[in-house]
């Protein structure tokens, strides 16, 4: 699962995000419901202090001697005060002020009811016949920091929600999603060439059609590619016993005919025969390489295959093969059919087209890289790069239909392998080198 477009990834900041917001809308909800509240206990107790004062203050004020005067109420202990009042006459004469008390924070006449000013939120409330009032002033800040406290209180927990959402979210998603984790890691760890159907038994629900559908499709890929081969096996037997039937027929006919022009025209025919059956076998080669199946359902190895192909050579051009095998296996998913006709192509041509005189070097290394090099002209590089397209060739005098380098092309990138030739070969001033490592068939 890549991190761009990873389900567990997507779920994990989705669902976050979805209850912080959810979260935080239960936060505002019940901070406004709180506040409300809060408030309304606030306007009680300030409504309370009033009426409780107010029988004291009036009681003190009417026992006065000389009834006027400012008189700050006395504080038994120094203490800050967090409600302040006063008490009025109504015209706005101070007759009596807390400790605290702030003038500036009243208004100039006294009045009755709630009221608020910038900073604070004042109760008034009147005795002896609306003579004497009394106004308690309570500081807004301490309701707002009230108010803030309870916020952050129900904020604080989304600390620990968010990291333990996510990690909650991650744990279930990855737990839900093992088994598709495991149907995809199967199906890529296994080779091009496995066919078989692939497990989703234990796949959640919704991921069975997707196994339902890759079986199905891997059902007709291998039912397309059975037919494949063997329609090319069937026309490849259809296709030589007629060509090798009609030349041996011209064989007799050449023996039996006196005439030497006749001779020459039949001998002519014989030759036509021949390219014509070596041009069917490679058609038919091509045909198979490029239908694909030049992967194996299990690794083979691969070097007693080259030696057998090469002793099949030695027969034909003794002592001009030289042939180095790696000591151990050389493994390879690339199918031992398909070797063989790539490495026939590539020998056939190393004999065919390079310096006589000079020696054909196979190579095989532990690694699975196969060399193989031949002396001869240099083949300039813009032909070079032209050699591996259908009935391609470069300047020579060998005979040939161009095919056998196609051949090889598509049998290597069937199987993931990159085909290399060089010109001069390597370490060389001439000759040819082909290069392929059989190990990374895929
Ligand atoms: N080992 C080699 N050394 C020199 N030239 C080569 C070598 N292999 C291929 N070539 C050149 O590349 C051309 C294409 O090769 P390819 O195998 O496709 O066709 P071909 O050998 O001419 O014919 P065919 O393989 O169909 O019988 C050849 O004609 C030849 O010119
Ligand atoms: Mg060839």
């Amino acid at each position: 699962m890549t991190n761009k477009n990873s389900l567990q990834r997507r779920l994990g900041i989705g669902l976050t995000l979805g209850v912080t917001l959810l979260w935080l809308f239960g936060v505002a909800a019940s901070g406004l419901v709180a506040q409300h509240e809060m408030n309304e206990v606030f306007d009680s107790a300030l409504e309370e202090t009033a009426q409780r004062i107010l029988p004291l203050a009036v009681t003190d004020i009417l026992n006065r001697e000389n009834g006027t005067g400012n008189l700050t109420a006395p504080a038994l202990k120094e203490h800050d005060e967090y409600l302040t009042y006063l008490v009025r006459d109504g015209q706005g004469n101070l007759l009596l002020q807390s400790h605290d008390a702030d003038i500036s924070v009243f208004g100039a006449l006294p009045q009755e009811g709630f009221s608020n000013t910038s900073t604070h939120r004042i109760y008034g409330a009147s005795a002896v016949s609306d003579t004497l009032y009394i106004e308690v002033a309570e500081p807004l800040n301490h309701r707002h920091e009230a108010a803030l406290e309870a916020g952050l209180a129900l904020l604080t927990p989304l600390i620990f929600l968010i990291p333990i959402s996510l990690l909650g979210v991650w744990w279930i998603v990855r737990r839900s999603l093992r088994q598709v984790v495991e149907f995809q890691r199967s199906i890529e760890s296994r080779g091009a060439g496995d066919l078989s159907p692939v497990e989703g038994n234990q796949l959640p629900t919704e991921f069975e059609p997707i196994a339902v559908a890759v079986n199905r499709l891997l059902e007709r890929l291998h039912r397309a590619l059975e037919t494949e081969r063997s329609f090319t096996a069937n026309s490849a037997h259809e296709l030589r016993t007629p060509l090798a039937t009609a030349l041996a027929k011209v064989q007799r006919l050449k023996h039996q005919i006196h005439s030497d022009a006749l001779k020459c025209n039949v001998a002519e025919v014989e030759v036509a025969l021949r390219s014509l059956s070596t041009l069917s076998e490679k058609l038919l080669e091509l045909a198979k390489a490029e239908g694909g199946g030049a992967i194996a359902q299990r690794p083979h190895n691969l070097a007693p295959i080259l030696a057998m192909i090469v002793t099949d050579f030695e027969h034909r051009i003794p002592g001009r093969i030289v042939l180095t095998l790696p000591e151990g296996e050389v493994n390879s998913f690339l199918d031992p059919d398909a070797f063989a006709i790539l490495v026939r192509n590539l020998i056939e041509n190393a004999i065919k087209h390079g310096a006589s005189q000079e020696p054909v070097e196979i190579n095989l290394s532990a690694d699975g890289t196969l060399r193989i090099c031949n002396g001869g002209k240099v083949v300039p590089a813009d032909q070079l790069v032209q050699l591996r397209n259908r009935f391609a060739r470069s300047k020579t005098n060998a005979d040939g239909s161009g095919l056998g380098l196609a051949i090889a092309e598509a049998i290597a990138a069937g199987a993931n392998i990159c085909l290399h030739l060089h010109s001069p070969a390597t370490g060389r001033q001439n000759g040819f080198e082909a290069v392929l490592n059989v190990a990374v068939a895929r």
